[in-house]
């Protein structure tokens, strides 16, 4: 539980944050939570060490940032009206259970639903924004989400799109099909 003074330090530096720069933090109060949560933190931690001689891909805030920002100009471009805090929510957390793929062998949409529902309890996110993200989660690995115009369209085509195949030095060795591959500058 969130002590009182944390929670009232958070709002206040919310408060400053919209009034220095126009953007509202209070609407993202839930997703920064996510960034706050012991368990989302060791998880990145973990999933660092494990990927650092990895030539492929990492899974680090970075891509979890590229993923949340390409999703809502996606939504905002397209006029989706998916809330930005489910969109930031889904992308902090669609890849933190890869930790488990690597240690244990569950495939990490999975492993990443089962931390995700956890995290996601404990940062006050409804019942209903708790569903959504979580079957954005658990379907950003399925093309059946690729033409969606939901959270899990937006996610599975940023997921994809944020890798920079075009420039990859590793590009050839890597098992993504050829449909999967971003070739575009986004
Ligand atoms: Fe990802």
């Amino acid at each position: 539980m969130e002590a009182m003074g944390d929670r009232e330090e958070k709002q206040s530096t919310a408060k400053s944050l919209k009034q220095e720069s126009g953007i509202n933090q209070m609407e993202m109060a839930h997703a920064d939570a996510i960034a706050a949560h012991p368990l989302w933190r060791k998880s990145v931690v973990c999933i660092t060490q494990l990927e650092a001689s990895r030539e492929f891909c990492r899974h680090d805030v970075t891509h979890f940032l590229d993923v949340a920002r390409l999703a809502w100009i996606e939504n905002l471009e397209r006029g989706l009206g998916v809330s930005k805090e489910e969109i930031y929510a889904a992308a902090l957390l669609h890849d933190i259970g890869r930790h488990l793929q690597y240690e244990k062998g569950i495939p990490h949409d999975e492993a990443s639903v089962q931390l995700g529902g956890q995290i996601l309890s404990d940062c006050g996110f409804s019942a209903d924004a708790k569903k959504r993200i979580l079957e954005a989660i658990g379907g950003h690995r399925n093309k059946d989400t690729k033409t969606r115009d939901d959270l899990c369209g937006l996610i599975y085509r940023a997921d994809k799109g944020s890798r920079m195949c075009l420039l990859c030095q590793a590009e050839k060795a890597c098992n993504w099909s050829e449909e999967k591959k971003n070739r575009h500058i986004r």
